[in-house]
């Protein structure tokens, strides 16, 4: 099965010159069921914005993308929200964590936009913290928290849906080494587990080399495959 189809999928920004920037530009792309697909291309080639469009948060110019069967131009914005809450998970280079919130919390916050009841959410963000070998944090601020523990946080937090796809943007950008390692085994061993298909943007060829499919961005315009 198809999770998510790129058809001709443009997306243009009025830039501050005198042209647009086509940020992406013609992209076609599949992400089958349980794929990994790695990302790589230069800062500003396009790959943050091709996410953006593929979770639906916001629309392409041209072209059209179908996540799991739903044509995203055919959704209202409350359904294209609900689609992402519930199917989606994203990791974010600089975590996207709350810092007023503790750790656990942080981690159930899908689940109550899903409407899933308070004592169900805690049990579910306990289990999947302790997944991500974090079993003591639920009560963890985010201060108390390093590079590696906070993003082992928001894994967990896109983790506890159960999503169909993980959109991953640089998730190990502002670790060092060991905890980059650390981290992304710990993504690609928790969505290779579930079925679940991981969409990965990354400057390290380690990384990308361990996925199904690797793609390269360049001005915008995607190509399979790495140059030597
Ligand atoms: N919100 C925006 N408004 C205007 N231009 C943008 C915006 N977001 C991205 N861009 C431009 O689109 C291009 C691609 O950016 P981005 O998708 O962030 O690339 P990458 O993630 O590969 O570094 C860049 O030229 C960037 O300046
Ligand atoms: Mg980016």
């Amino acid at each position: 099965m198809t999770v998510i189809a790129c058809r001709g999928v443009t997306r243009r920004y009025a830039g501050h010159g005198i042209d647009p920037v086509t940020a992406v530009n013609a992209v076609d792309l599949e992400i089958d069921e349980g794929s990994f697909v790695a990302v790589e291309g230069p800062s500003g080639s396009g790959k943050t914005t091709l996410l953006g469009l593929l979770a639906g948060l916001e629309a392409p110019d041209d072209g059209e993308i179908t996540v799991l069967g739903h044509d995203l131009a055919r959704l209202s914005a409350a359904e294209r929200a609900r689609l992402r809450q519930r199917r989606i998970g994203i990791v974010f280079q600089s975590f996207g964590l709350i810092a007023s919130l503790r750790a656990g919390e942080n981690v159930a916050l899908p689940l109550a936009l899903a409407g899933v009841s308070a004592s169900e959410r805690e049990v579910r963000a306990r289990t999947v913290l302790e997944e991500v070998g974090l079993r003591s944090a639920f009560g963890a601020r985010i201060d108390e928290l390093s590079g590696g523990e906070r993003q082992r946080v928001g894994v967990a937090r896109a983790l506890v849906i159960e999503p169909a796809v993980i959109l991953a943007d640089e998730p190990t950008g502002s670790l060092d080494e060991e905890n980059a390692s650390g981290v992304l085994e710990l993504l690609v061993e928790a969505v290779r587990q579930r079925g679940a298909s991981l969409v990965l943007v990354t400057h390290d060829p380690a990384s990308a080399a361990r996925a199904d499919h690797v793609y390269r961005m360049h001005d915008g315009h995607l190509t399979a495959g790495v140059p030597a």
